[in-house]
């Protein structure tokens, strides 16, 4: 394994920088940082190391001067924000490396196994690397009392919902810059209580998080700071995870609902169309109808804030998705009415779950391509 870390790196090695939230670590940080270098170094890695400090006071900013005269080490000094999770970003903001890692101070996380997290991050589908305690081979030191072990893992599974990692409240991990950006422009990133890394998976939209086996220590020197308040910090903070993960409810609730409206736009239209047209052409025409009904009431309603687009490129669009929609709502159906035979003596049962598939593929399609715009960010216009 680690001779291909060796032929990747004259291929392309990738710059890494490393960013360590540091609040009164002042007796950590000269142990921490010569072994991190060296590690680097042992891999051929080339790394900038940006310290976060929040104006601590003991010495952290002259501990910093020297270490810089021997190590790529950069201090930020926060004069007035305090915060676990707002000092990562900081760091991760200032970053220039193609490979962004964070990690505590004290130790906690083995600063040797900052390169196999790098070479993980190399597999072009893994989008985030974790330094877990809770897979095979991981663990935690000895003297966590059950306290902080049932703490640990209550708050683990409370974070289910948004992703399956054994360990997504880790310090410890590594993502691309381009994924942080990304993140970091098109959502607002919360920076509330301590979970920074479970933040970045969410926003991020990482699909697939890579776990690397890590041994948890206890902190070498001082004493952990996080209190109660970060705790319940946390409680907040998945209260916001999951607003976030229902933003689009709205949108689809609207959306149900012109549907539902458009239907009967349609039925009205065919009883009238069918005074003077023939029903295969009164049915289309009432199609017709009900197709831009829809499209008007979602443009003016729904999407309100999503213009970008001209309005015959948006009706045209809208009307592609619809008919695509509809051969869903038809294949779905079908399906499921030739396949199962409980469709097949509940045929309406069928068609209402290919209504449901149709519609919910109209809703997509229509977020992503016909009223693409401005929606995400509408807070900053
Ligand atoms: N700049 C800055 N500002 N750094 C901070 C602050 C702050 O307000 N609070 C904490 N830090 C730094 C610490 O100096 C340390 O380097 C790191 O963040 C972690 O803080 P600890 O106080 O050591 O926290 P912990 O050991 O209880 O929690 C760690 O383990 C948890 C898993 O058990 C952290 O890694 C958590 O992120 C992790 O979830
Ligand atoms: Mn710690």
């Amino acid at each position: 394994m680690s001779t291909s870390v060796e032929d990747r790196r004259v291929i392309a090695a990738p710059i890494v920088s490393v960013v360590i939230p540091a609040y009164r670590e002042a007796e950590n940080l000269p142990v921490i940082i010569p072994r991190l270098s060296a590690a680097l170094s042992k891999a051929g890695l080339e790394a900038e190391i940006i310290i976060v400090d929040d104006d601590s006071g003991d010495g952290t900013s002259e501990v910093c001067q020297d270490l810089a005269k021997q190590y790529p080490v950069r201090l930020e000094t926060r004069q007035k924000e305090r915060g676990l999770s707002s000092a990562v970003l900081h760091g991760l903001r200032r970053a220039k490396g193609d490979v962004l890692i964070v990690m505590d101070a004290d130790l906690s996380h083995p600063p040797e196994k900052v390169p196999d997290l790098v070479q993980a991050l190399d597999e072009a589908d893994v989008d985030f690397v974790l330094g877990s305690r809770y897979i095979h081979g991981g663990g935690t030191d000895e003297g966590w009392g059950f306290a902080r072990w049932l703490n640990s893992k209550v708050a683990t599974l409370m974070a289910r919902p948004f992703t399956s990692a054994a360990d997504p409240m880790a310090g410890f991990f590594a993502l691309r810059r381009t994924t942080f950006r990304r993140a970091d422009e098109e959502h607002e990133l919360n920076p509330i209580g301590y979970k920074i890394g479970l933040e970045l998976i969410v926003k991020c939209g990482c699909r697939r998080v890579q776990e690397v086996p890590i041994q948890f220590s206890n902190r070498l020197h001082g004493t952990s700071k996080l209190s109660l308040r970060e705790q319940l910090n946390y409680m907040r903070h998945l209260g916001r995870l999951a607003e976030y993960k229902l933003r689009h409810l709205p949108r689809l609730l609207k959306f149900g609902f012109v549907g539902a409206t458009g239907s009967g736009v349609d039925l009205i239209a065919f009883a009238l169309a069918l005074l003077v047209l023939p029903v295969p052409v009164a049915r289309a025409v009432a199609i017709w109808v009900a197709m831009t009904w829809n499209f008007y009431w979602n443009r003016r309603w729904t999407f309100f804030d999503s213009h970008r687009h001209s309005v015959l490129g948006q009706y045209l669009m809208f009307c592609g998705a619809c008919l695509v929609g509809a051969v869903v709502s038809w294949a779905t159906s079908v399906g499921l009415w030739h396949l199962v035979p409980f469709f097949n003596t509940y045929p309406l049962v069928a068609a209402i779950i290919g209504i449901i598939g149709g519609t919910l593929f109209n809703f997509v399609a229509s977020s992503l391509f016909v009223f693409r715009g401005k929606g995400a960010k509408r807070a900053e216009d």
